[in-house]
């Protein structure tokens, strides 16, 4: 595969764990992800026969280009996780070095890599050995602490022979708390051979527009704005679409069909859907169109001034548990089995965690 030709404008799917379970990611390379990449998976945990593990390799047959997302500290480790990814059919295996959770850092994993910038090309190195020509990348933030080397890491992943290299524009310390430094990965883009992919922010598709221009990246990647609106992948292709309620409701409901496809259509394949599907709510509920004014909402801010345009679109806004657990039953059952629409509530319930990775 030519890689860098298949990333030059491409609109890329996040790893997302949990998020990027495999409907999902169905129904976004169906609005148009021409990328997409599957959960983290442990390279030791592969390596032990962890079934769970296993499934995250695995390549829907609607993706058209998939690759897989592997954690590990151990070069000879992930260069034989990464000969199983691609024998499952990854086009390129990505390392993440990105993950910010405490227990994955503790262990050295995930951007705890970030530190070792000469342990991640003998990470590299050892995986592109194991799978060429099946490309290897490596997905970065800019640093693990404030002190930001992300030029470092990044040159020694390609010395090490990666073919592309993803920034999320953010420190691990820095979370989702700071917008992304979109300039950074201008300066990554500068500094190294390879096709660099930006990341960070993206809600809206003139923001595609604005960081490729702004930082000279190949192509862009989504999470949570491939969570809150799958049909950002379309926008990205056609420009802002107004989604009504009903529209969203037929897309959620698509999701339904392909989790039952998915998780099985008995009893456990349904606990499993609802699982994952009041997860999904608690995303699809933060989404707001464009202001009545012309101008766009943005991931950073929260939208404080949203006016629902019709009484579907005020219960698809509602963020309580009665009214999701109300959405997720009438779009598994049908709506006159979900009973009456719960009365609004007066907080507005919990978001719902970010889990990051
Ligand atoms: C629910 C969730 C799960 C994530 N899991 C992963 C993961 O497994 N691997 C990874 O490299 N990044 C993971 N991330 C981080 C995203 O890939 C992305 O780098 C980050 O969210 C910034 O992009 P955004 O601003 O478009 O959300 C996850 C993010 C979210 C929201």
């Amino acid at each position: 595969m030519d890689l860098r030709a298949t990333l030059n404008g491409a609109v890329i799917m996040a790893p997302m764990t949990k998020g990027g379970n495999l409907p999902y990611r169905r129904l976004c390379a169906e609005e148009g992800a021409t990328i997409t990449m599957g959960e983290m998976a442990l390279a030791r945990k592969l390596l032990r026969g962890h079934r769970p593990e296993f499934a995250l390799l695995k390549r829907g047959e609607h993706e058209t280009c998939f690759a897989a997302q592997l954690a590990g500290n151990n070069a000879q480790e992930m260069a034989e996780a990464a000969r199983i990814a691609a024998q499952r059919g990854a086009d390129f295996v990505d390392v993440n070095c990105g993950c910010p959770i405490d227990d994955m850092t503790r262990r050295g994993l995930g951007s705890a890599l970030m530190l070792k910038p000469k342990r991640i090309r003998t990470i590299v190195e050892a995986m592109v050995q194991a799978i060429a020509p099946v490309p290897v990348t490596v997905k970065i933030r800019l640093g693990f602490t404030e002190e930001r080397n992300h030029l470092e890491v990044a040159q020694a992943a390609v010395d090490g022979g990666a073919s592309a290299i993803t920034v999320h524009g953010r420190t691990r310390t820095a979370r989702y708390r700071r917008a992304a430094d979109w300039d950074a990965v201008g300066e990554v883009v500068r500094a190294v051979s390879v096709p660099v992919i930006g990341n960070g922010d993206i809600l809206f598709p003139h923001e595609i527009t604005a960081f490729r221009a702004q930082s000279g990246c190949a192509g862009v990647m989504i999470a949570r704005g491939a969570l809150i609106k799958p049909w950002i992948f379309r926008e990205a292709r056609e420009g802002p679409i107004d989604l009504d309620a009903q529209a969203r409701l037929a897309l959620y409901a698509r999701y339904v069909k392909y989790g039952r496809e998915h998780f099985g259509a008995d009893e456990r394949g349904d606990r499993r859907l609802r699982e994952f599907l009041l997860w999904h709510l608690g995303f699809w509920c933060r989404h707001v169109p464009q202001r009545p004014d012309g101008t766009f909402p943005t991931m950073q801010v929260r939208e404080q001034s949203f006016e629902p345009r019709s009484e579907l679109e005020a219960l698809l806004y509602r963020q309580d548990t009665p009214a999701i657990e109300w959405l997720c039953t009438m779009l598994m059952q049908g709506a006159d089995v979900a009973g009456p629409v719960p009365p609004p509530s007066e907080s507005r319930g919990e978001r719902s965690e970010i889990a990051e990775g």
